[in-house]
């Protein structure tokens, strides 16, 4: 079993591999971390958040094939059933075996308009599903620039907890994704990106939830993480691991950041 602060590194694939591209990218990851994934216990957790379409097929691959990747999705609705067209719920995503639920990322937040109450929403129905819920905070290059980077994501932080056991918020995934790093190749400074999970994520748990919360809960830094930034930031305290979205789309340098601490 893996303890509660393994560090968990995370391939956020956003709108990209048919499921075709996906089973293979699977297969190569699977083959390329076939040592590091059986490690026991495990030294790092792998996820991989495919597009809804794919999931049943990575499912039925990594169990077939026994790949010790984690599987993951990249949203859901807070609802069970219902008259949603589009949407897919938690339940659904559980019954395909998937562990990890990425809530509230930026481009959710941004394009599609979802509120802090509707990521609060879907954070407490991946928990009642079982699974174990990525919520993810972060701040705008306006907010930054003015002064409001902490004020932003201690609020986000603090929104998508609410109504949330001690207990519970200790086994869930918080991604701290500064949005003016997505996509862009800037990357926060290691310093920066500590400081933000230090002071504005993990000292937010403990004021809300107490310090046994704090101390086990996951903070993941994500925004243009590669092979040659990843063992810096993954060697500050407050940060324990990565979530990925550009580079975890080929599985070499996916698996070069999974093997960070082979640098
Ligand atoms: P990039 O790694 O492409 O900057 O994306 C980060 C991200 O949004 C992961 O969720």
């Amino acid at each position: 079993m893996a303890d509660s602060r393994t560090p968990l590194i995370s391939g956020n694939w956003k709108m990209h591999h048919n499921h075709f591209e996906a089973i293979q990218c699977v297969q190569k990851l699977g083959y390329l971390l076939k040592d590091l994934l059986r490690e026991e216990p495990p030294s790092v957790v792998v996820s991989v958040h495919p597009p809804f379409t794919d999931i049943r097929s990575v499912q039925t691959t990594i169990e077939s094939d026994r790949i010790a990747l984690a599987l993951g999705a990249q949203n859901c609705h807070p609802d069970e059933k219902g008259a949603f067209t589009g949407e897919v719920s938690a339940t659904m995503l559980a019954k395909l075996n998937v562990d990890y639920v990425i809530v509230g990322h930026s481009e959710r937040r941004e394009l599609f308009g979802e509120t802090d109450e509707f990521v609060n929403a879907k954070v407490h129905a991946v928990l009642k599903a079982e699974m174990t819920p990525i919520l993810c905070v972060g701040e705008t290059l306006a907010e930054r620039e003015e002064g409001r980077t902490g004020d932003k994501v201690a609020g986000q932080v603090r929104a998508g907890l609410k109504g949330l056991k001690a207990e519970q918020v200790g086994e869930l995934v918080i991604a701290y994704e500064p949005i003016w790093a997505i996509g862009t190749g800037k990357t926060a400074t290691t310093e920066d990106a500590q400081s933000v999970c230090g002071e504005h994520v993990r000292a937010v748990v403990a004021a809300e939830f107490g310090d046994e919360a704090a101390a086990t809960v996951r903070v993941q830094y994500g925004g243009s993480v590669k092979p040659g930034n990843i063992a810096e930031l993954m060697a500050q305290p407050d940060i324990d691991g990565a979530l990925v979205g550009g580079a975890s789309l080929d599985p070499d340098d996916f698996a070069a950041i999974a093997r960070y601490q082979e640098q």
